[in-house]
């Protein structure tokens, strides 16, 4: 059984006193709910802040980028061993990253392989643009993108890690992926692609999350999708009351 885990990507949002005040205002409520893992992911300069209002409680923290290298001169870059003690989770090659920043596939490979060495959790990011979907190759290149990032792991590896399908037209514009496109590329090319290269073991126990425009308003339909493990929220995620409805939502369609 997977357990479903909703991650909460706030971008470039939030100081590190606001962080304070969102993370108190969710943390009682996201203690109560069971069978979710249940992950925030704040800007860089706001993780110590993050991590001690998470206190005990059962949070997990996550990084939104990580450098592959482990030190050195890369002004402005955070490198794997900095995050280590801090967070659990990172996000790699999220959409706008790879659409602002110049991130390729190597360097989402790279960066995957340097988190799981420093015992972070890579929460990969892929997905298609408007343009790609119209011309009926989304399965192809989602499938593409998910061979590049996995290069050279072990299925050990790939089975603790967590892909994010994030269609790039459903993120952050209010439209969602209709269920049946979220599962068809979840169900239909992820988690195929991974059986044909780890096996079926590896495949049944990668998460697998859907994110673009998750909702309270849309949750239960795409969270009780059989391949669906969870999602990554982004504009809802700032909000707790959504957020928390997001998880609870996602508990009941589990539970
Ligand atoms: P959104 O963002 O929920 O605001 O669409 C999702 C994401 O970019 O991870």
């Amino acid at each position: 059984m997977r357990i479903p885990i909703i991650a909460g990507n706030w971008k470039m949002n939030k100081s590190p006193d606001e962080t304070i005040e969102l993370v108190e205002a969710m943390r009682a409520p996201l203690t109560d709910i069971v069978g979710v893992e249940k992950v925030i992911c704040p800007p860089f300069v706001c993780l110590s802040a993050a991590q001690e209002a998470i206190g005990d409680a059962e949070i997990g923290l996550g990084a939104q980028n990580v450098y592959f290298e482990e030190s050195g001169a890369y002004t402005g870059e955070i490198a794997p061993g900095m995050l280590e003690g801090l967070v659990q989770y990172v996000i790699i090659g999220h959409s706008e990253r790879r659409e602002y920043f110049g991130e390729t596939d190597e360097g989402v490979n790279k960066k995957t392989k340097v988190a799981l060495a420093h015992g972070l959790t890579p929460i990969v990011c892929v997905g298609e643009t408007l343009a790609l979907r119209q011309s009926a190759k989304t399965d192809d290149w989602v499938g593409r993108q998910v061979v590049a990032a996995l290069e050279g792991l072990t299925g050990e590896q790939v089975r603790t890690l967590i892909i994010a399908y994030e269609p790039i037209w459903a993120i952050g514009t209010g439209v969602a992926a209709t269920a049946e496109d979220a599962q068809q590329v979840i169900g239909g090319v992820i988690r195929p692609t991974v059986v044909g290269l780890f096996g079926d073991d590896v495949a049944a126990a990668l998460r697998i999350q859907y994110g673009g425009s998750v909702k309270p308003s849309n949750a239960t339909e795409l969270m009780s999708l059989p391949d669906v493990d969870g999602a990554l929220v982004g504009g809802a995620s700032l909000n707790a009351a959504d957020f928390c409805e997001i998880v609870r939502l996602t508990a009941a369609c589990r539970g």
